[in-house]
Order: C-alpha cells, then sequence, then structure tokens
C-alpha cells in the first residue's frame, strides 16, 4: 500500500457504516464510475459489470483464488497456529490449481447428474413437509432458522452419510466455516479450524465404512475414485466433503430466506407468485440475480488484463461483485426491481460461470422451489413480524451481510 493510498480517503469506502447494511448504492456507483475500481481497502480490483465479471470467469488463464490468502499475509506465529486450517483448504477443489481442479471436478460430476438431483426431489419435499408440519399451528415462525436452514443441511447432510441425529452438529460446523468468505481475525479463524478439524475427524470414520460398505452418497463416489487413483489422498476426500458441506448448505439457506425477504418487500409480486404458482420457477431465478448468497468471488490473474470497463495489472487480486454483475442495467431492465415474471436470456452469476460453475446449482433450485412453492401454499397469509425496511442483518465485511432471523406469523 502506498503511503498516498493511507492518507487519502478512499473514494469508494468499502466499509463505511451504510455499505456494510446495504452495498447497493455503492455497487450501483461503482459500475457506473468506475466499473474496474482498485480499492485500496481490499488492495485488488473491485469489478462490477456483469461483461468484465463474465469475462474473467471464463478465461481458462485465471485461477480461483486460494482462499489461504488471508492466512498467508499474518504473522509466522498465527500462521503457525493456522497450519492445520490451511492444510485443509489447498485440497478444497476451486481452490487448488488447473489438473487438481478439473481431476476432482471430474469425480464428482459423476454424482451431480440430472437423474441424481430429481432421484433427490420425493426426499426433498418429504423434508419439507416435515419442516412446515413442526411450525404450522404455531401461526409464527422465523423462516431463517426453522427452515431455510435446517431443509439443505440435512439435504447435505443425507448427500455425505451423515445420519439424522448428527445432522444439528452440521449446522454449527458450517457457520464457522463461513469465517473463511470475510475478513477475520486470529481468534476467529482458530475457531474455524476447529470446526474444520471437527468436521473432518466426524467423517474419517464415516468414510472407512464407506470403503468397506458402499452406499449411494458422496463419500461412497470419492472412495471409488480414490481406489481408481482419481483422489489421492484421505485427507482430499475428507477436505472436499467439509467444501461440499458448506457449498451445498449456507448458500442454498440464503436462496430461501433471501427471496421469502424479497416477496415480503415486494407485496404485489407475493400476490402475483399465489395467483401463479407457475411462476415459482422465474421467482427462484430472480431471487438469484436480485439476491444472491454469494456476492463476490475473487480471482487471481496471471496476466494484464484489457476489460471493457478498464485495465488491469499482472499479479493482481480481483474481487468480482455477483450481486453488482446481476443488477447490472446493461444487461437487464429495470435491474434493482425484484419481478417474479422476469423474462430475460441473461444467465445470472449466482451460481458463478465457466470453468468453476456450481455442481449444485440444480439441487439448490430444486430445494429452494419446493420449499417456497410449499411455504406458500400452506402459509398464504405470511407477514413479516419485524420492520421490514430494516431486516435483520448481520454485516460481513467486505460487501457481505447475512439474514440472521427473518420471524413471519401466518
Ligand atoms: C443457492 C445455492 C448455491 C449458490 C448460490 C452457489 C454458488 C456457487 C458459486 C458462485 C460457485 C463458483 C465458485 C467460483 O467460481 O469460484 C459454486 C461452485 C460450487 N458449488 Fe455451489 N452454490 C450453491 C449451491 C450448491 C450446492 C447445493 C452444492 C452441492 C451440494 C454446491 C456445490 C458446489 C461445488 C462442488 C462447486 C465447485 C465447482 C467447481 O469448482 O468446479 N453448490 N457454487
Amino acid at each position: 500500500m502506498t503511503a498516498q493510498a493511507i492518507a487519502a480517503p478512499p473514494a469508494y469506502d468499502i466499509f463505511a457504516p451504510d455499505v456494510l447494511k446495504d452495498p447497493t448504492t455503492l455497487l450501483n456507483r461503482l459500475r457506473a464510475e468506475n466499473p474496474v475500481y482498485f480499492s485500496p481497502q481490499l488492495q485488488g480490483y473491485i469489478l462490477t459489470r456483469y461483461d468484465d465479471i463474465t469475462a474473467v470467469l471464463k478465461d481458462q488463464e485465471i485461477s480461483s483464488a486460494m482462499l489461504t490468502g488471508w492466512i498467508d499475509q499474518m504473522p509466522q506465529e498465527a500462521q503457525q497456529q493456522l497450519k492445520a486450517l490451511r492444510s485443509s483448504l489447498v485440497l478444497w477443489m476451486g481452490h487448488t490449481n488447473v489438473a487438481d481442479h478439473q481431476r476432482v471436478q471430474r469425480v464428482l460430476r459423476r454424482y451431480f447428474t440430472a437423474g441424481t438431483v430429481e432421484a433427490m426431489r420425493p426426499g426433498v419435499e418429504a423434508l419439507v413437509k416435515s419442516l412446515l408440519d413442526a411450525v404450522q399451528d404455531k401461526g409464527e415462525m422465523d423462516v431463517v432458522r426453522q427452515v431455510a436452514n435446517p431443509l439443505p443441511c440435512n439435504v447435505i447432510g443425507e448427500l455425505l452419510g451423515v445420519p439424522v441425529e448428527d445432522r444439528e452438529r452440521l449446522q454449527h460446523w458450517s457457520q464457522q466455516i463461513l469465517n473463511l468468505f470475510r475478513i477475520a481475525d486470529l481468534p476467529t479463524l482458530l475457531e474455524t479450524q476447529k470446526a474444520v478439524i471437527e468436521l473432518q475427524e466426524y467423517m474419517r470414520p464415516l468414510v472407512q465404512a464407506r470403503r468397506r460398505e458402499p452406499r449411494n452418497d458422496l463419500p461412497s463416489v470419492l472412495v471409488a475414485a480414490q481406489a481408481e487413483g482419481a483422489i489421492l489422498s484421505d485427507e482430499e476426500i475428507l477436505g472436499n466433503c467439509v467444501a461440499l458441506m458448506y457449498g451445498g448448505h449456507e448458500t442454498t439457506v440464503y436462496l430461501i430466506a433471501n427471496t421469502v425477504l424479497a416477496l415480503l418487500q415486494n407485496p404485489e409480486q407475493m400476490k402475483k407468485l399465489k395467483a401463479q404458482p407457475g411462476l415459482i420457477a422465474s421467482t427462484i431465478e430472480e431471487g438469484l440475480r436480485y439476491d444472491g448468497p454469494v456476492d463476490m468471488l475473487m480471482r487471481v490473474t496471471p496476466k494484464p488484463l484489457e476489460l471493457a470497463g478498464g485495465r488491469v495489472p499482472a499479479n493482481s487480486m480481483l474481487m468480482l461483485m455477483l450481486r453488482a454483475g446481476n443488477r447490472d442495467p446493461a444487461m437487464y431492465p429495470n435491474a434493482d426491481q425484484f419481478d417474479v415474471a422476469r423474462q430475460t436470456n441473461v444467465r445470472n452469476l449466482a451460481f458463478g460461470t465457466g470453468p468453476f460453475y456450481c455442481l449444485g446449482s440444480a439441487l439448490a433450485r430444486m430445494e429452494a422451489e419446493i420449499c417456497i412453492g410449499e411455504l406458500l401454499r400452506r402459509m398464504p397469509n405470511l407477514r413479516p413480524q419485524f420492520d421490514i425496511a430494516q431486516p435483520d442483518y448481520q454485516p460481513l465485511p467486505p460487501i457481505r451481510r447475512r439474514l440472521e432471523t427473518l420471524r413471519v406469523t401466518f
């Protein structure tokens, strides 16, 4: 960081209190005024235009940034304390090198087929039914804690072969792992490390059991691939179980919760969807675009880039604001409006694009469609139990925020 950068207040303050509350205005300004902006606060380039973000994500030479970046910038002693976390992270698919990424991706693609996802539909329907049965007579609930969180936790628990009685522990581990995707201090990262180790040690005997007796779950796919040489070690299996646990849980929680919030904040859209339940698929697509769970992806470019919105030198950190790309008015008319019947040929960026495109997208869409469709069918009078202009957000700097609760009556 240069002395000048330290002295001058940043032109776009990523950590300003109003930005932590809602980054939309800042991101809209950046997209219009400075779409490829070097942030002295983040020491990287913030990209906000749909086309620029897509160009980077599709570029095969640009790797996914290692999640270990934050750890590697810490003092030696802290790095020493976080050794176990680091050695797990370097095995997570998508945060390795190109060859290793493709090798593990080929293995997992065998599992995430349209057929496997469709076969999960009755199980997801049954889970949604039991979660809604549990609250139906109460007349009120917290959508985050009672529906949006337990649903994907149970689905990914099923995929990982975790017995029902242990799935609450998965929720705790997954929440801790979220800290890896925000600026976190040493004590927080030590808690995350503890969660990662606990989850890996929990999965270790389960993986061994699948080696003896395979079932129809992800650990069985991974041990079979290990026997063929496509997975290199037990540690690689365990690291990827942690990555799948996180990837399959937290994201889907907020697809469901954020979309329900958008419907509550836009009662005319809620009314339209209730009148035309067939709009549920386009509602979920709009939820992904309007307030998708992944705000930002990070990359490191090995080469200089000439993007439509500006230039980036080689070896730069890129912060790709999916949230901003999905609200780009050049791609979506009335981009800041939530429209459950939006007709568009532009694929939103919520699941990324290019070589790292989300393997669980069809599963996440199905979970959200079933959950929100059934929620509105059974509880048509859903109303917020909080000031609708002040949702219960916890800021997760930079840029991210997370709905802690979503209390409704019905
Ligand atoms: C609404 C829910 C979800 C969202 C918004 C989401 C988002 C994403 C995004 C943005 C990426 C790309 C990361 C990058 O380019 O660096 C990704 C990758 C991935 N996601 Fe998801 N995801 C969701 C649900 C799921 C589910 C349910 C699973 C599995 C059960 C899953 C598994 C994966 C995997 C394995 C990858 C890595 C793909 C690769 O590197 O080849 N995701 N996801």
